[in-house]
């Protein structure tokens, strides 16, 4: 079967594909570094994970918002079994992969900390330091983070189901496109 750029009734095009993918890889990423870094004592290589983890979070906003869009332009290839959390799994994923990202920039800039990416430039202000917000803020990217990893989890394991139990080829739709 010939690659193709968009996504059809039945099957993944490439470029929803490697955004799948693509963010599968960086978010499982954050969220490990993301709880190593806070148990480390004060440190350069504490502050150097900090400064990754925040660099990457951004990225990975920036690749939510593009994937969201090429959602939203494209077909999305129908769900094999109607249930209800079939439906809720991509709502329930899409808002947590933005609250994480944005819960971080909010906890960062209302902390009055700075956030460079990658050291090319600075994320824009965009809030005020504001303690009582950067501590709500913080509260929620805990918070969220463990929530998210329970939904990666059942995630993973729905997607093993529906490949081998129930035999309906979603994982592998999801990789090699049908
Ligand atoms: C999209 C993805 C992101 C994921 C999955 C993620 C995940 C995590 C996780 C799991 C923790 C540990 C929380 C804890 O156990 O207390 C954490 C901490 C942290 N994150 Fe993120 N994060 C993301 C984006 C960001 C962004 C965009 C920023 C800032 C620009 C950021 C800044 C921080 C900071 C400063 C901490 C440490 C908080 C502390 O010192 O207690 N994160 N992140």
């Amino acid at each position: 079967m010939p690659v193709t750029l968009k996504n059809d009734i039945n099957s993944w095009g490439i470029v929803a594909r490697l955004f799948h993918w693509i963010s599968a890889f960086l978010l499982i990423g954050l969220l490990y570094v993301g709880l190593i870094m806070v148990d480390m004592v004060n440190s350069p290589e504490k502050f150097d994970l900090y400064r990754y983890h925040k660099s990457l979070g951004i990225l990975v906003l920036g690749l939510i918002i593009m994937r969201l869009m090429w959602r939203w332009i494209n077909i999305t290839p129908t769900l094999p079994t109607p249930g209800l959390a079939s439906r809720l799994s991509a709502p329930v994923l899409y808002m947590l992969m933005l609250i994480m990202p944005v819960s971080g920039m909010i906890m960062s800039q209302a902390g009055g900390h700075p956030i460079s990416f990658f050291g090319w430039f600075n994320v824009p202000i965009l809030l005020e330091k504001n303690p009582s917000i950067g501590k709500l803020a913080w509260q929620i990217h805990g918070y969220t983070g463990k929530i998210l990893i329970g939904v990666i989890a059942l995630h993973f394991m729905a997607a093993f189901y529906h490949q081998w139990i129930l035999k309906n080829n979603l994982l592998r739709r999801m990789i090699k496109g049908h």
